[in-house]
């Protein structure tokens, strides 16, 4: 197999291992490079054309590997071509054209309006380095929605303070999107504002989503944020008496050469 379909299909098995993707939760969508889609040319069998809800001129001709609507990450080994798909988008941005996989009348995701906007967001934001865009549930995270108001700042600090890494790992912070309608344009284009801002986004009471050049790179952006939450739900049981500093927050930047985000330091 294709070490592209491979990649992606370790992606969504790893994620269902951590309790992620129950039932069908949670999706993937990476932008092939061409030699990437040239390499999985010979798999292309099929020609289903489908209207896209949103407009998404930016990703004219680009080719995607998405996960199907309904279908089960945990699946996904066992059958990718029932369980996933790889769509190219039509040279006007309006559609797309599904070539492999889905099988079975499956479609992608029904969040891939927001996939496809924040793939728009997130090339802009990293001079096209960004290829990966992944939602999960993961429970901590979620849980920690309900402990906040949505507050990018709030959620940001609580997280850099849970786990020393993570300062280094999205010295950006992540942000946080109130409690909409999932699987529509609305959301999608409230996501896309956001996540131009920062590598990942929480939609509260729902899941993440993370983005990144490299499916390693994603699924430990996700990996990280998901366990300082887990880290600070079990402190903040416990009862927490201290915590990082701003002060330290602003050595381990320097210290590590990223730049932290200073509107959510005090
Ligand atoms: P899909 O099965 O359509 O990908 O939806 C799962 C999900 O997590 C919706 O937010
Ligand atoms: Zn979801």
């Amino acid at each position: 197999m294709q070490k592209v379909l491979e990649d992606y299909i370790r992606m969504c098995y790893d994620g269902f291992l951590q309790g992620w993707h129950e039932r069908n939760g949670g999706n993937l969508t990476y932008r092939m490079r061409e030699e990437e889609a040239a390499s999985c040319a010979p798999l292309f069998s099929q020609d289903r054309h489908i209207a896209l809800p949103v407009e998404v001129p930016a990703l004219k001709n680009e080719y995607f590997i998405t996960t199907g609507s309904g279908r089960y990450m945990r699946n996904v080994p066992l059958a990718p071509q029932e369980n996933i798909g790889i769509i190219r988008i039509d040279d006007d941005g309006r559609g797309y054209t599904i070539l492999w996989g889905l099988e079975g009348g499956a479609r992608p995701t029904s969040e891939l309006p927001s996939h496809l906007l924040n793939h728009v967001s997130r090339m802009e934001a990293t001079g096209g380095k960004c290829r990966v865009i992944y939602h999960a549930h993961p429970a901590n995270i979620t849980a920690l929605s309900y402990t906040i108001e949505p507050d990018a700042k709030t959620l940001s600090r609580i997280l850099w303070q849970s786990e020393t890494e993570c300062a280094v790992v999205f010295p950006e912070g992540v942000g946080i999107l109130d409690w909409m309608i999932p699987g529509g344009t609305d959301i999608a284009a409230e996501s896309a504002k956001l996540i131009r801002k920062y590598p990942a986004i929480v939609w509260a009471f729902h899941g993440i989503f993370g983005s990144g050049e490299t499916f390693d790179e994603t699924f430990g952006l996700v990996h990280t944020i998901e366990k300082a939450a887990e880290i600070y739900l079990k402190a903040k049981g416990a009862g927490i008496i201290r915590t990082i500093s701003d002060d330290q927050l602003r050595i381990l930047a320097s210290a590590f050469g990223v730049r932290i985000n200073e509107d959510f330091l005090n």
